[in-house]
């Protein structure tokens, strides 16, 4: 049943919450000094860059990697480079048991975490018709389960804290089948993070933010592959694909006080891609 006018006129406990006591200069609302973001599949491409991006913004940095031990001396570079805490760590976030102790070991260096960023993936793109169950798994056991696990926990510190920010990369696949590649298992785990991270927002409404980043083509590892690569091209209003370094600013956004106002988005960033 929907509430009355008389009901909407009767003020709530507790509301109008106060307005965040932030900078007023954007620049100083950018800065992440003091802050505490942890980074999954942080070793290459976009994690790196978004590790990059907090350790430049004056953030400490948790590197989490799963099999990319390159994540060690990527920390070692940017803490002397920045002046900075960054500590890398292995974990298989699709394993909850691992998740679970590598945000208590973050705790325990680190003592508090103010942004999670949940950006570990992995695709297997095949037709369902050709897939294996297997393969179906791990993709779920990574990116869906993944993302849960880390949320999970990640929201357990951020409930005690009374203050945390989510931040999920989904894909562009979360909102448009991408051709020419058939792969509807990859596409299915964006779009249940996607929504997955829309309906924490609400949950977490009174201790935390949560947002999605759903990029398109970016050149790394997972960008698109020799066969769909010119059919990224075109699609694209941009014509190519993302570099890595044009998605840090948006990351950095989310992640900082100049972004308090946003929770539950889900950005788009793919040179144009969607269009069409
Ligand atoms: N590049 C694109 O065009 C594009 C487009 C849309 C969305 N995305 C999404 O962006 C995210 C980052 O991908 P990327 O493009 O930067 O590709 P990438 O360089 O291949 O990064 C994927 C990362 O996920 C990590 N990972 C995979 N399985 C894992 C597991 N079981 N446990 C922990 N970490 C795991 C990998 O860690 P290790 O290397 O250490 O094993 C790797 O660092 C992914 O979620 C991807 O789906 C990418």
């Amino acid at each position: 049943m929907s509430m009355t006018v008389s009901d909407c006129t009767t003020i709530r406990d507790g509301f109008p919450r106060p307005f965040p006591n932030t900078p007023e200069n954007v620049l100083d609302q950018f800065k992440m000094t003091g802050k505490v973001v942890v980074v999954t599949g942080a070793a290459d491409g976009i994690g790196y860059a978004v590790a990059e991006a907090m350790a430049e913004a004056n953030a400490s940095v948790a590197l989490w990697y799963n099999s990319n031990d390159a994540a060690i001396a990527k920390a070692e570079v940017l803490a002397k480079a920045h002046g900075i805490k960054a500590v890398a760590y292995k974990v298989d976030v699709s394993n909850s048991d691992q998740v679970q102790a590598t945000i208590a070991d973050v705790l325990k260096d680190f003592e508090r975490i103010d942004v999670f960023i949940a950006n570990a993936g992995m695709a297997i793109s095949k037709p369902i018709l050709e897939q294996t169950l297997d393969e179906y798994r791990k993709q779920m056991s990574v990116n869906v389960d993944g993302i849960v696990f880390c949320a999970k926990y990640a929201g357990e510190v951020f409930k005690r804290q009374n203050s945390g920010n989510l931040i999920i990369t989904s894909s562009m696949s979360a909102h448009i089948v991408n051709v020419p590649t058939d792969q509807p298992v990859y596409n299915a785990t964006k779009a249940y993070v996607t929504h997955f991270g829309k309906s924490l927002a609400r949950e977490w409404r009174d201790f935390g933010r949560v947002n999605i980043v759903s990029p398109g083509f970016f050149d790394t590892k997972m960008g698109a592959s020799p066969m769909a690569v010119n059919e990224a091209y075109r699609m694209s209003s941009a014509g190519r694909q993302g570099h890595t370094k044009e998605i840090k600013g948006l990351y950095l956004y989310l992640a900082s006080d100049a972004s308090t106002y946003m929770t539950g988005s889900d950005v788009l960033i793919d040179g144009g891609y969607v269009l069409p």
